[in-house]
């Protein structure tokens, strides 16, 4: 049985113990910088609680490492399990910065398809049959993609200053699920950003709705919409444009009850949950490719470079947003811009 060490025993670290197990894989071991957290996840899942990440690392039994700690933390956790020859699966974003993205790819060289970056999207059930219908021709050429990305409520106002911003911690999904649909880079993004929905979001500096436009290399166009509230639940919804046709991967609804009455036409019920419900297929699939890459030693579905370039458009975003100019980008995710990143 692959057996897998956590670090980060956190909101998602949770959401993925319950994958692991899922995916008949094994809990081995398990780290976290607050003590109690880790206990109480060990007494939980079974798996053994560490007093350090390398120990977890390094526990025997342990064949592939799920980083699921704070961002900050990202590349040397990535790097020490790679050191360790062990696969990682790293939770997105890849690191809080582009200098650190970049520095995580570089020493990583030639092993950057050993890490995958979890970009649980791509898993989701209907995104990935409309990503393979896309790539399959079944729209003609795209022409057009509307990525659509609304979280039922804002986080907690202490989460904003360490965020990175909407465009590093939120909109960093949909500009992995833009690189995979479209099979090509983006040359030019411009960014809008406001703030609508808790001026308190404003006072700490980010903001809470967002539209960006971005051209890929050929010519295909994205519009990527975000807002940190929808009052009608979590919305995500993918829509890709052709020459022949379009097609929609929507929200799901909670059941198939549909209404009639004078303030509804056919309307669902709404789907009022977040990402561990909306997602939890995604995050069981991707925990199934990550053990199948460790059992047949393959490639990354989703390397470290797909987690760079993502950090990449992100960055340009942020700065477009706040100068208001739109960006020309370099496909190999060379900054076109002086500002430190
Ligand atoms: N893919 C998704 O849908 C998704 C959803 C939520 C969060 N995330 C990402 O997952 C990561 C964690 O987010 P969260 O919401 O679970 O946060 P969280 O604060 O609930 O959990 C993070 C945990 O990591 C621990 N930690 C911090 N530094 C550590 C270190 N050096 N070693 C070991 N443990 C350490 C903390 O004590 C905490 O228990 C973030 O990078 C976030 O962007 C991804």
């Amino acid at each position: 049985m692959t057996g897998i060490a956590l670090l980060g025993a956190g909101r998602i670290g949770q959401v993925h113990a319950k994958a692991i197990a899922q995916a008949g894989a094994k809990l081995v071991s398990v780290f976290d910088v607050m003590p109690k957290a880790a206990r109480a996840f060990g007494e939980k899942t079974g798996a053994t609680v560490c007093d350090s990440a390398q120990a977890a690392i390094n526990h025997p039994g342990v064949d592939g490492v799920l980083v699921a700690t704070s961002t900050d933390t990202h590349v040397d956790l990535i790097l020490a399990a790679a050191d360790a020859g062990k696969m990682v699966m790293c939770e997105k974003p890849i690191a809080p910065s582009l200098a650190e993205a970049r520095r995580c790819i570089d020493t990583l060289g030639d092993r950057v398809d050993k890490v995958f970056i979890g970009f649980n999207r791509r898993f989701d059930r209907s995104h990935a049959k409309l990503n393979a219908a896309v790539r399959g021709g079944e729209i003609g050429s795209l022409e057009q993609l509307t990525i659509t990305s609304r979280d039922p409520y804002p986080p907690p106002l202490e989460y904003i200053p360490v965020s990175g911003g909407l465009f590093r911690d939120m909109m960093i999904h949909d500009f992995d699920i833009a690189r995979w649909m479209l099979g090509e880079e983006i040359v030019k993004i411009s960014a809008e950003g406001g703030v609508a929905v808790d001026p308190e979001i404003g006072r700490l500096g980010d903001v809470d709705t967002a539209i960006v436009t971005m051209v890929s290399a050929s010519g295909k166009q994205i519009v990527i919409l975000n807002s940190r509230r929808a009052v009608y639940g979590y919305d995500q919804r993918i829509e890709a444009f052709g020459a022949t046709g379009m097609l929609i991967s929507d929200n799901p609804s909670e059941t198939s009850v549909k209404r009639f009455d004078a303030s509804h036409f056919a309307a669902p019920d709404a789907y009022a949950t977040f990402f561990m419900d909306r997602y939890t297929g995604s995050y069981r699939a991707e925990i199934e490719a990550f053990v199948d890459m460790i059992q047949s030693g393959g490639k990354s579905p989703v390397n470290a470079v797909d987690g760079f370039m993502a950090s990449y458009l992100a960055e340009a975003a942020t700065l477009s947003c706040q100068t208001g100019r739109s960006i020309e980008l370099d496909v190999s995710g060379k900054p076109t811009w002086d500002t430190p990143s």
